[in-house]
Order: C-alpha cells, then structure tokens, then sequence
C-alpha cells in the first residue's frame, strides 16, 4: 500500500453527508486525507465531523492559517483532489476559475487528476449550462462521473443521484492507480456486459451453482459506463453487489434466462463482454417438490445434465451470419487451469479459437484465484494473435485494460 495524498472537496447539497463515508473509506484504506467544505457545504453536515473522520483541521476560506498559504499549498501537494458532491454551482465556478474560497484556489492549483461527482436535481443536470460545464472540465482532462439515477431529495427520481461513496473510492484508487484510467470515449458505443453465475434448479431449493461473484463484469460494466458507454448489465446472481451508475442493470437467474436476455439485447449492442460463468450443463428435470431423502435408503439419487446453449458462440454464430450488423467487438473470458495437456494459455489459445470472440480475457484460478476476492491477473489474447499479460491489481484496474483494449479495437475498426 502506497499512502497518498487526496483532497476531498465537499460542495453545498444533501448528498453532502456522504462524503463522510467517503472521507472513512479512502482514509481507512490508508491514505491521507483532507476535506475542504464550501460554506455552504458547512450548512448541511459540521466541520467537526470532517474533522474528526480526516484527522485534520478543515476550513474553507482562503483567508484563515494565511501564514502556511493553504490556498495554494494543498492544491500543489495533493496526489489527487475528489470533488463530491460536485454541485452544478461548484461545477460552474470551477469551469469559471473562480477562487473565491478554498476549495475553488485548490482546484486552481492542483495538478494531479481531479475527479468530480456530481449530484444535483436531473433539470440541473441536463441543463445545457451543466453539460457544457461537464465537457468543458472533461476536455481540460478531469474525470467527470455520470451521476446515478433513482430518488432525489424530494420525491422525485432520475439521473443526478450521487454515486455511492464505494463506487466514488473505486475510482479515486483506480485514478491513482492509472491517471490515464478514465477517458471519456465510447459516447455514443452500446455495450452489453453478462455477469456473476446462473443457478440451474434441482428441485424448489436446491440448485447447481458456481463461484462467480460478479465482481469483475460488474468493474467492465462500471468502466465502460464512465468512460461514456451506453451500458445493459445482466446480472446473475450477483447478490450484494450495488447496480453501477449509469449502468441499465437486469438481473436474471439461469442460462436459459442469461441466454434470452443475451439474445434480446445483442441485436442493439455494438460490444458483448460475456464475463458471466454461465452453467454447462442443466438438470435435465426440475423436480417440482423437494427430494427427499429416503429412509434406509443410503443412496443418493442420481441427476440426470444435460447441456445448455453456449451464449457466446450463438452470439458469435449470428454475427457471422450477418444477423448483428450493429455488433462490432465481442469478449470472452477463461477461467483455466494448467492440465497434462498444456498450460493455462495453452487452453485459452484453444478456446479464443474454437469460440470466435475477438478479446478473451484470461483468468488462471484454482488456489483462491480469480472467484470471490477482490483482485486479479491474467491475460489478454486477440484473434490477431495479440497477447498482453494483465498486471495484478484490482478488478477495476483489470477492467480498465480490459475497456482499453476494446475501445482501442474499436478504433482500428474505425480505420
Ligand atoms: N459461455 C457461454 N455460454 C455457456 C458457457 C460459457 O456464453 N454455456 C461463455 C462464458 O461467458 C465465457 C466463455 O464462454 O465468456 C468461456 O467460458 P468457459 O466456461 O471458460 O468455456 P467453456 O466453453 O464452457 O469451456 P470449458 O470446456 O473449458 O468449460
């Protein structure tokens, strides 16, 4: 762990009081940290509380601790500056270059990778003033996260909800991880995402079922939607997992459901990434009470499997066929063992071949790999014949790469 310096700047909305989570989390994860509220900010959650979550004193105008210059000190030595709640007001005045207090004079001296995330009332967000603002801050290279949508203050809903304080950490880590992380550059690119397992029924309890926790396609999905993508993720099983702002999030069960969802959305889609571990095989019945066990009977019983659809190469099937003229790249992912018959990248070779997709993903696993933990590794293969290893680190740095590639595929599609 490499503790850094982060500045989190709290503008004057409701969502104010979940900068105080964010504050504990990015402190808890061993970085130092300092809140700079705006006065208006103050109005909605005490200074003593961000006071006592950072460790460290907090003002907010330019004209207190004058001696050690704060105004432009902390800009100049902080590692990264998060600005949320980014208010439609702070957005403006930071486009403005205001410096009339001392979150706006940091914002003004920073140069390390400012993240906003706004939330505000959806007619503020879609006003042309804040998307102006928006792309203006975006072209001048800061990172701008679209907003979530569900309830506002009031009882209205929509998109202007305050990403979740986890989410708003992920992508700070991930920032500081890789400056170049985030871009805004699938505006305007569908992208269809599967992820965690489907659950095949024995009987109304009782399932077959398999590690996947969604993590990773949940993290592609999350990236893909910040860096401007049109994201649908499907979901499976993935419980406890927050939906991705931004993201349209359809849960299902089976692979015969992951299979209709698939099939529905990929005519639309201009990229498939089929993270999901989808079931082989199924039960041939689904017993419609419970089994039982038997008394005296120390047998168990048999179940009968029979194979599922194979999504990806259905998906992939069609393409060739002409009937997805709007899908342009598709991804697979491996989870591989090494065997008597070759190694991990052996078998992966053998699977982007025998399933058609441009991109597989390579995960080895076995030995706490992969499943269930929050970090990853492994490779990246193309059709082209391309291999590049994927360093370890979180599954949001792995799919950071993994949406570079894609995004980069796209490109020379484009050519
Ligand atoms: N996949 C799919 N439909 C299935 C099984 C897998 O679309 N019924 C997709 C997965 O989402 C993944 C890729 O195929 O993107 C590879 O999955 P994996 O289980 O590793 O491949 P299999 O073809 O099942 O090969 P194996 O014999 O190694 O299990």
């Amino acid at each position: 762990m490499n503790p850094k310096r982060i500045i989190v700047g709290v503008a004057g909305g409701i969502a104010a009081y979940k900068a105080c989570s964010l504050v504990r989390q990015l402190s808890e994860a061993g970085h130092d940290v300092r809140v700079i509220p705006t006065e208006s900010a103050l109005r909605f959650v005490g200074a003593a509380t961000f006071e006592a979550l950072s460790g460290h004193p907090v003002r907010t105008g330019v004209f207190e601790d004058v001696d050690e210059v704060p105004h432009v000190r902390l800009g100049q030595e902080a590692d990264l500056v998060v600005i949320a709640p980014a208010t439609a007001d702070l957005l403006a005045r930071a486009v403005a270059g205001r410096a009339d207090d001392l979150l706006t004079a940091t914002l003004l001296t920073a140069r390390c990778p400012v993240l906003y995330a706004p939330a505000m009332h959806t007619e503020m967000w879609q006003h042309p003033a804040t998307q102006h603002n928006v792309d203006t801050l975006r072209r001048r290279g800061a990172v701008v996260l679209e907003p979530a949508s569900g309830r506002l203050t009031g009882a209205d809903s929509g998109a202007g909800r305050l990403p979740e304080p986890e989410e708003i950490a992920t992508f700070a880590q991930l920032l500081l991880s890789r400056h170049d992380a985030l871009p805004h550059d699938l505006s305007g690119v569908k992208v269809l995402v599967t992820a965690g397992g489907t659950r095949e029924a024995i009987d109304p309890v009782r399932f077959i079922g398999n590690r996947s926790s969604g993590k990773q396609g949940y993290a592609v999905a999350r990236v893909a939607a910040q860096r401007g993508a049109d994201v649908t993720l499907i979901a499976g099983n993935t419980v406890g997992l927050a939906d991705p702002a931004g993201a349209h999030v359809l849960h299902i069960t089976s692979a015969a459901q992951l299979h209709e969802a698939v099939t529905k959305h990929a005519p639309d889609a201009h990229v498939l990434v089929m993270a999901a571990a989808v079931a082989d095989f199924r039960p041939a019945s689904v017993a419609a009470t419970k089994i039982k066990k038997q008394p005296g009977v120390q047998e168990g019983p048999t179940i009968e499997l029979v194979r599922t659809d194979d999504v990806l190469a259905g998906v992939v099937h069609q393409r060739i066929d002409g009937q997805l003229p709007n899908m342009r790249a598709v991804v697979g992912f491996a989870a591989e063992t090494g065997d008597a018959n070759g190694d991990v990248l052996f078998h992966a070779r053998t699977k982007l071949a025998r399933k058609g997709c441009d991109l597989l993903v390579v995960n080895a696993v076995g030995e706490g790999r992969a499943f269930e933990v929050d970090s990853n590794d492994g490779w990246l293969l193309g059709a082209d014949g391309t291999e590049a290893a994927l360093e370890h680190g979180s599954k949001t740095l792995m799919a950071s790469r993994i949406v570079d590639a894609i995004a980069s595929f796209l490109r020379v599609g484009d050519a």
